[in-house]
């Protein structure tokens, strides 16, 4: 009896810690962004703020980046990232990436496309555009995710 209980100590133990380990590894993000970009800039700090931790990579070609990853044209916006083998697309706020992450969809990624006003990083004094947050998938298939009201 006592074996058993220590067993279950034990696996509970474990569980925790790999879901634990599950939680941080998820919130691993690449950002590619041009050297010139200060919203890119200020939409790291987001993330930052949110728990991400961000591997910032700085290049001249995010196109290319982009077309490698499936992003199509009228999704594309500055920057471009890779969290868990997904693309988010410009200016997406961080609970949208979390949800992606937990629901797992079978989709490419998400995508704020161009830079409204008002999304993190692209703050304006009080300006915030509504806007919506994309996803796209494999032939094309685009659908909102989420939308955001302005003000
Ligand atoms: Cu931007
Ligand atoms: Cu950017």
């Amino acid at each position: 009896m006592k074996i058993v209980k220590k067993l279950m100590v034990f696996v509970f133990f474990s569980l925790s810690a790999s879901a634990m380990a599950e939680a941080e590894k998820s919130l691993e993000i690449e950002v590619y962004r041009s050297p010139s970009c200060d919203c890119c800039s200020k939409w790291i700090a987001h993330l930052e703020q949110n728990n991400f931790k961000v591997k910032d990579f700085v290049t001249n070609d995010v196109q290319t980046k982009k077309d490698e990853m499936g992003v199509p044209k009228n999704m594309a916006s500055c920057h471009t990232a890779i969290v868990n083998g997904y693309v988010v697309e410009g200016h997406v706020p961080a609970v949208d990436i979390k949800k992606m992450l937990q629901l797992k969809p079978k989709i490419i990624g998400i995508s704020v496309p161009g830079m409204p006003s008002g999304t993190p990083g692209m703050e304006m004094g009080g300006r915030k555009d509504p806007y919506k947050v994309v996803s796209f998938a494999k032939e094309n298939k685009q659908q909102v995710f989420t939308s955001y009201e302005g003000k």
